[in-house]
């Protein structure tokens, strides 16, 4: 990317945190539902931390940080870089206040504009991605975040005004009861990233692996199949889970996904970022976690044996092969932030955004894998244990931050970003 496209690229993944916290009032952005959902103030200010701490402390002469405590309230888990403010405690920062808080940002920013006039190395431009790509991350978690801190209030307020979609304006024709599948042959497949075009250093390096042939569902399972695996009981019975899965239902009492509510014997309806909202059952599930996806997986296998959810490798070998196309996916780009009904196709669909599909794959390093050095080595190897891979972005991803072989990662009993499921066999 040459200075003036990189310039302009950081303008434009700045500006969208900041369209994010529009709709917010001060008090929304400092509140911490739970340990793992930060504040959207907090969220604001450590990415803007992230380029001072590794862009302008060492690479623009004679910068002075905005604040010479902000280091420690908004480094998040870099051990090299010193210590920290504690993570579960983020909800308690009243201070600094949102405005100062864009005040760090704007300090920030007119410096990387130095920056970005003054240097323009290989060095400087790969690490400036890096932290948009950074930023992209912070602002799918900002969502999933403010999602969750508005649903904890009982007024369960909106953040936007319900925005139109293809079913809102009846062009949706997706078939909710047939489910179909592609074949992928057996073969020796390129998984990972070719080194050139930024990826996070956890996609290399690129490697071969055998894979005996299999099939992979068309779409994602939808709300109508999700409702059906509830009625059927499947929250009721151990059978069908794991036992750290099952152990998880009981204690957290889980009858459905994150979200889910119904009256008594009345219709399901979900929390959307446009408040509650009837389910349309062509719609992907959202909000399920590990181990539902798994017990659902264990519950169509009953009625067709071999059902399973896909490894990493075999959905990435599938996107390789039936194509993966941000351009065409529900991104956050779209500004609804809910997954939606897939329009009717031929073929494999939804690859790209809409939910998030867990894959059966542990996130371990590809053979080969080193962190690189310094305090970013810390930023993706040092997670590689007791987490599970997703792929292909949600309806919270921005489009320009996701590729075929993006690997996301979390526990097994995270429900609350934008996650769903996809069936192989
Ligand atoms: C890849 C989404 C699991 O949430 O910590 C943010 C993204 N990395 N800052 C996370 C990330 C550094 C990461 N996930
Ligand atoms: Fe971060």
């Amino acid at each position: 990317m040459t200075g003036a496209a990189l310039a302009q690229r950081y303008a434009d993944v700045r500006a969208f945190s900041e369209r994010l916290v529009k709709p917010l009032s001060p008090e929304d952005c400092v509140v911490q539902p739970m340990p793992d959902a930060s504040p959207a103030k907090w969220h604001l200010a450590h990415t803007t931390w992230f380029f001072e701490a590794f862009l302008l402390k060492p690479y623009l002469s004679k910068y002075q940080v905005f604040h010479p405590k902000f280091g420690f309230l908004f480094n998040s888990y870099y051990n090299a870089l010193g210590p920290r403010h504690a993570r579960a405690a983020r909800g308690l920062l009243t201070r600094p206040s949102m405005e100062e808080v864009l005040d760090y940002r704007e300090h920030v920013d007119s410096h990387m504009a130095e920056l970005l006039a003054e240097n323009e190395s290989v060095e400087t431009a790969r690490l400036i991605e890096v932290g948009l790509n950074h930023e992209q991350q912070h602002q799918e978690l900002l969502l999933t975040d403010i999602k969750y801190t508005l649903w904890r209030n009982p007024l369960r307020p909106a953040y936007q005004e319900p925005q139109e979609t293809a079913a809102t304006t009846g062009e949706a024709g997706l078939q909710v009861d047939s489910r179909s599948f592609t074949a992928i042959e057996e073969g020796l497949y390129e998984i990972g990233r070719d080194a050139g075009a930024f990826c996070y250093d956890n996609e290399q390096p690129r490697h071969r692996v055998w894979r005996d042939g299999y099939q992979i569902a068309d779409r994602p399972v939808t709300c109508g199949e999700w409702a059906a695996f509830i009625e059927d009981g499947g929250y009721r019975r151990p059978e069908l889970w794991l036992s750290a899965g099952w152990a998880a239902v009981q204690r957290e009492e889980w009858q459905a996904p994150l979200y889910w509510e119904r009256a008594k014997d009345g219709p399901w309806r979900t929390f959307t970022l446009s408040g509650m909202a009837p389910i349309d059952p062509a719609e992907p599930v959202c909000h399920v976690n590990y181990y539902e996806a798994d017990a659902f997986a264990r519950w169509a296998a009953l009625s067709e044996p071999g059902l399973r959810l896909p490894t990493e490798h075999e959905w990435e070998i599938a996107a390789a092969a039936c194509g993966f196309a941000p351009s065409q996916g529900d991104f956050a780009d779209g500004g609804r932030f809910h997954p939606s009904a897939l329009p009717a196709a031929d073929g494999v669909a939804g690859l790209a955004g809409g939910v998030w599909e867990w894959t059966a794959s542990p996130y371990i390093a590809y053979p080969g894998y080193a962190p690189p050095a310094g305090a970013l080595g810390e930023y993706n190897g040092k997670f590689m244990c007791d987490q599970w891979v997703l792929r292909g972005g949600s309806c919270a991803t921005t489009a320009s931050h996701i590729r075929a072989t993006y690997r996301n990662f979390f526990p097994a009993d995270a429900r609350w970003q934008f996650s769903g499921v996809r069936l192989a066999k």
